[in-house]
């Protein structure tokens, strides 16, 4: 994954901020938008951003 690529426009947040959130703690959607701020503007990406929080957090169970 590149962990460059931005998922939500809005607030320029990248799969690696996702992955960072998610590894700092955060378990759920909500709590990755309050710290990334992703998905709080427009909402267009909130199925990708729910995606890689989904796949962070099995990654980090691992
Ligand atoms: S693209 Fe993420 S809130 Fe708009």
């Amino acid at each position: 994954m590149n962990m460059d690529k931005i998922v939500c426009n809005c607030m320029s947040v990248t799969n690696g901020m996702i992955k960072d959130a998610v590894d700092s703690g955060a378990d759920t959607l909500e709590e990755v938008q309050e710290i990334t701020g992703a998905g709080t503007v427009c909402g267009a990406c909130l199925d990708d951003v729910q995606h890689l929080v989904d796949f962070f957090v099995e990654e980090r169970g691992k």
